[in-house]
């Protein structure tokens, strides 16, 4: 009687062992690891900032607003001079703060408004800054008129071992009424 009830509960532990240690191994050889999110902006008046909230209103994650030690001039015109400038010389602005632990985002949002024809020259810091290799980087851009201009063609010179998704640009007058393109952008890109 004895040695009956032990084999008995011997074979429940055994049991219990292998579906208990198949599940684990399971989860640990077959899931795969969340993606962590980052939406990284800058912006100057406004436009991007928002497209950027609404993205991570959709994505989650975190969000972060890049911004530079001397800050540009608020009034418009002022500003495009201090900017071309910057471009004309190849400036690297320098950015006010570093960006917490950007080793550990997988997919990178990377939002930034149209300067004279690309990416603020900030950006050209952020890019060189951070190590983009085998990450996802995926721009938006809100503009003028001239859409992304060549700043998807400086980004993939600037992170050649990122790979890089087709981005969302709008215009800053579209800005308030893009909450379905956004919508529609991200279903495209295979993003939840
Ligand atoms: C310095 C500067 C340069 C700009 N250059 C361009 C340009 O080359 N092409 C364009 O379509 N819009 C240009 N714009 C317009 C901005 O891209 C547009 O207003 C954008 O939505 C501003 O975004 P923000 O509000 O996030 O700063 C420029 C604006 C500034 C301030």
């Amino acid at each position: 009687m004895k040695g009956t009830l032990l084999t008995a509960l011997a074979s429940v532990i055994l049991a219990f062992s292998l579906v208990f240690c198949w599940g684990e191994c399971w989860a640990a050889g077959s899931a795969e690891e969340p993606k962590k999110i980052l939406v990284v902006y800058f912006s100057h008046s406004g436009n991007t900032r928002e497209v950027a909230e609404r993205i991570h209103e959709k994505v989650g994650g975190d969000i972060f607003a890049l911004t530079v030690k001397n800050p540009y001039p608020a009034d418009y015109k002022k500003c495009t001079e201090v900017a071309k400038a910057e471009q004309q010389s190849n400036a690297r602005p320098q950015l006010a703060e570093d960006v917490p632990n950007m080793a550990s985002y997988d997919v990178v949002f990377v939002g930034y408004p149209n300067w004279w024809g690309t990416l603020p020259m900030a950006l050209f810091t952020f890019f060189e800054k951070y190590d983009f290799s085998g990450k996802t980087i995926i721009p938006f851009c809100t503009h003028g008129g001239s859409r992304f201009g060549r700043s998807v063609q400086d980004i993939a010179k600037l992170s050649p071992k990122a790979t890089i998704l087709d981005g969302f640009e709008t215009s800053g007058s579209r800005v308030k009424n893009s909450q379905n393109d956004i919508l529609a952008w991200l279903g495209k890109i295979g993003i939840p």
